[in-house]
C-alpha cells in the first residue's frame, strides 16, 4: 500500500498543496513554522478523520476558512488504486468518500490508510493514561481481527445501557441482567482477541527493541480489565452493589491495560526519556510488522521532527529499521542535511516546505 497522491486545502497554513509521492521515503525539510507538522496533520486527518492534537478540529482549519479538505490516492501492489477524501467544517459537519462512495464511519478510513505517528507525544504511549495504551491495543486488534470492531462497539453500547440502569434509584434487575449478559458475551470475545494479539505482538516487540536499545527482559503484559481468575459474569454479579453506588461499571473490557515491563518493573519507573521513546517506537514498529504479516498490508509512518526526537545513533537505527521493513515514510525535519543522511536507499524524495508551500527538490 502506498499513498501516491495527496491534495490539501486549508489545513493550518497549507492553503492549497498538491503532492505526488513517487518514493517510499519522503523527506520534508523547512524552517520552524513553514508547515511541516501541518502536512503530517493533514495525512493523519485523512487516515483517522481526526487531528493528532486532540478532539477539537477548529485549530486545524485555516483561520480564513470554514472548512478543510484532504484527498489522497492509495495504490495497492495488485495495481489497483483507491481515492479517498475528507471534508470537515467548523460547524462539526463532515463528508468522507472512499472510492467515490460516501462513507459514514470514520473507521473505514483507517482500513484504507493505516498509519503510525512518531512525534514528541509518542512517549505518552508509556507515560500517559491507560487510555493511550488501550487505543494502541485496539488499533492493532481492529486491523487484524475482523470481528473486533463490532464487538467493541457493542460493548460500549452495553456499558452505556448498564450504567444508566445502575444510576436509577430502583434498579430494573431484569434489564440489568440482560445488558450484563450481553456485556459478558462481547467482553469475553474482546478479551480473546486482545490476548491473542498481544501473544503475537510480544516477540516482534522484543525483536524490534533489541535493534534500538541494548537491554533485555522487556515484555508487554496484557490485563483484561477484570480479575484474571474469574469469569466476567461472576465479577459483574459480585460488583453490582458497588457499581450501583459508583453509578458505573468498574470492571470489563473498557478497563483493559497494557503494561510494558522490564524485568517485571514498569518501564516508566526505570528507563530514561530517550529509552522510553525507543520502547514506544519499537511498539509501533512491531505493530506495523504484525499488521503486515496478518493483514497482508503495509502501514504508513509519519515522523515529525526527526532530529529533535532522536539522537544521531538512534536516528540511524530507526531509519534503518523503517527501511528494512519497507514502510512508506513521511518524515519532517528543520535541517535538510540532518534528514538525508540516514538512508541506504537511493529512492528518496526530498521536498522543501516554505510558507505553506511544498516543492519537490532534486536529491544532491
Ligand atoms: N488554523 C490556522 N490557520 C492558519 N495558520 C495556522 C493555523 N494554525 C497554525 N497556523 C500556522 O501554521 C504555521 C505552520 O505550523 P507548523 O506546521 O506547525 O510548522 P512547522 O513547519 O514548524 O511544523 C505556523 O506558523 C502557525 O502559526
Ligand atoms: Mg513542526
Amino acid at each position: 500500500m502506498t499513498l501516491s497522491k495527496i491534495e490539501i486545502r486549508n489545513i493550518r497554513n497549507l492553503r492549497s498543496v498538491s503532492l505526488k509521492l513517487t518514493s517510499n521515503i519522503n523527506l520534508f525539510y523547512g524552517n520552524n513554522g513553514s508547515g511541516k507538522t501541518s502536512l503530517l496533520e493533514a495525512v493523519h486527518l485523512l487516515g483517522l478523520g481526526r487531528s493528532f492534537r486532540g478532539p477539537r478540529l477548529g485549530p486545524v482549519i485555516n483561520h480564513a476558512s470554514d472548512d478543510c479538505t484532504v484527498f489522497g490516492q492509495v495504490d495497492h501492489a495488485s495495481g489497483s488504486s483507491r481515492p479517498l477524501g475528507i471534508v470537515r467544517n467548523r460547524n462539526g459537519s463532515r463528508e468522507v468518500h472512499i472510492g467515490g462512495e460516501p462513507v459514514r464511519q470514520l473507521s473505514e478510513l483507517a482500513k484504507v490508510l493505516p498509519l503510525q505517528l512518531i512525534n514528541t507525544d509518542s512517549i505518552q504511549l508509556l507515560t500517559g493514561p491507560p487510555e493511550n495504551r488501550r487505543r494502541f491495543l485496539n488499533w492493532g486488534v481492529f486491523h487484524v481481527e475482523p470481528g473486533f470492531h463490532e464487538a467493541w462497539k457493542m460493548s460500549q453500547h452495553c456499558l452505556k445501557q448498564r450504567n444508566v440502569l445502575l444510576r436509577d434509584a430502583k434498579i430494573d434487575t431484569t434489564q440489568l441482567d440482560l445488558w450484563s449478559r450481553e456485556l459478558v458475551k462481547v467482553g469475553e470475545a474482546i478479551d480473546r482477541y486482545r490476548d491473542g494479539y498481544i501473544a503475537s505482538l510480544n516477540p516482534l516487540f522484543q525483536q524490534q527493541l533489541s535493534n534500538l536499545i541494548e537491554a533485555e527482559g522487556f515484555s508487554l503484559t496484557y490485563y483484561r480489565g477484570w480479575d484474571g481468575s474469574s469469569g466476567l459474569a461472576d465479577v459483574l454479579a459480585t460488583d453490582v452493589e458497588m457499581d450501583a453506588k459508583r453509578g458505573y461499571t468498574l470492571h470489563g473490557p473498557q478497563r483493559a491495560e497494557l503494561r510494558v515491563l522490564v524485568d517485571e518493573r514498569d518501564t516508566v519507573d526505570v528507563l530514561s526519556r530517550g529509552e522510553l521513546k525507543m520502547v514506544a517506537c519499537a511498539m509501533m514498529l512491531a505493530q506495523a510488522h504484525l499488521y503486515e504479516q496478518l493483514g497482508s498490508r503495509d502501514c504508513l509512518f509519519l515522523i515529525d521532527d526527526l532530529s529533535s526526537e532522536l539522537d544521531v545513533e538512534h536516528r540511524k537505527d530507526m531509519c534503518r529499521l523503517l527501511e528494512e521493513n519497507h514502510h512508506q515514510i513521511l518524515v519532517t525535519n528543520v535541517e535538510r542535511a540532518d534528514v538525508a543522511d540516514y538512508w541506504d536507499s537511493t529512492e528518496l524524495a526530498m521536498f522543501h516546505v516554505e510558507h505553506g508551500e511544498i516543492s519537490p527538490q532534486e536529491m544532491r
